[in-house]
């Protein structure tokens, strides 16, 4: 039996993979609704052997120099990693997870529902009927875009990208994507879906939503130029990360009628949200609840347990992002 590991989550998850891992560890949960700040992080993680981290915290040399040289594993809470240096992980020797494949779906529905949403004015509606305004049913009013039979260019064609186009063959929709890998031909068969480059992308679709990681190529993919490309009726979708989108470039794009609408579950300087958008009326927005789900939330949080588990057994961890670290 390995020894018990100490272990810092530093948010509070989901009961069952909790007591999991209470079964194996000592285990300190950081109980803070808006996070820890830097300066007690870098207390707090002192003589852990794992961290189970959220995307709002920086994983970089400075957090593993003040955990300490027994870390063995950062288990990221999320399947974006972008907030985990992995090469500081890997010259600190220590291994570095995520969670993939268990929020795919529930992300590219809340992907969907963000474009169904902008599309057909829901938010807007239901502030309409809430502020308690005189109505009745009119041919004019507030006239959305259908979705269906309509064109969606999928920006990153990866898990979610691909399961998004799922949802979207079922709505009788044609589907391209851009992608830096030509996926292969089974994959375009499956899920309809043809790779074009990024300007036709921009000009054909009726919807565009985006599925790309974070890096420091795609820090402001979408910007005024971009914009400007696509058709006055296309609807934006982002639930990839914030700062792929130039914020203040599309609160001027919907503001300007450049774009029809926008659906976002993530923002360039999250929590903050660009004040142009909060009062646009052709912009959805959610607090970054792409894979906010009961079953997907436990699923995550067992992904990042049994990593940890692995790391404390010495065997590879299942979605380990620097093999390099790994002594085997
Ligand atoms: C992720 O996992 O990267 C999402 O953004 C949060 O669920």
């Amino acid at each position: 039996m390995s020894e018990r590991y100490d272990v810092l989550v530093t948010r509070p998850i989901m009961d069952e993979p909790l007591a999991r891992l209470r079964e194996r560890c000592d285990v300190t949960v950081h109980e803070n609704e808006f996070g820890i700040p830097r300066d007690e992080l870098l207390q707090v993680v002192r003589g852990r052997h794992a961290l189970i981290t959220m995307l709002t915290e920086k994983v970089d040399a400075e957090l593993l120099a003040a955990a300490g040289p027994q870390l063995r594993i950062v288990a990221n809470h999320a399947v974006g990693f972008d907030n985990v240096n992995l090469h500081d992980c890997t010259a600190a020797g220590v291994m570095a997870t995520n969670t993939p494949d268990v929020l795919t779906d529930t992300t590219a529905d809340t992907a969907f529902a963000l474009l169904m949403a902008a599309a057909r004015r829901i938010g807007e509606g239901e502030r309409f009927l809430r502020s308690g305004r005189a109505w009745i049913w009119g041919p004019l009013m507030m006239l959305g875009r259908d979705v269906h039979h309509k064109t969606i260019g999928i920006v990153g064609f990866g898990r979610i990208g691909q399961a998004v186009a799922r949802r979207a063959k079922g709505f009788g929709m044609d589907v391209i994507y851009t992608d830096a890998i030509q996926l292969p031909a089974e994959v375009e068969a499956e899920t309809g879906a043809r790779r074009v480059e990024m300007d036709e992308l921009l000009e054909r679709s009726d919807f565009v939503s985006i599925h790309t990681n974070l890096t420091p190529e795609t820090r402001h993919l979408f910007g005024k130029e971009q914009f400007a490309r696509m058709k006055d009726t296309a609807v934006l979708v982002n639930s990839s990360r914030g700062p792929v989108v130039d914020e203040a470039a599309l609160a001027e794009a919907l503001a300007s009628g450049e774009i029809f609408a926008a659906g976002l579950d993530v923002f360039e300087n999250e929590p903050e949200v660009h004040p142009g958008l909060l009062t646009l009326e052709n912009a959805v927005v959610i607090p970054h609840l792409g894979s906010a789900t009961v079953d997907t939330r436990d699923a995550m949080g067992n992904l990042a347990v049994d990593n940890v588990f692995a790391a404390m057994d010495g065997v590879r961890p299942p979605t380990l992002l620097n093999p390099e670290a790994f002594a085997g």
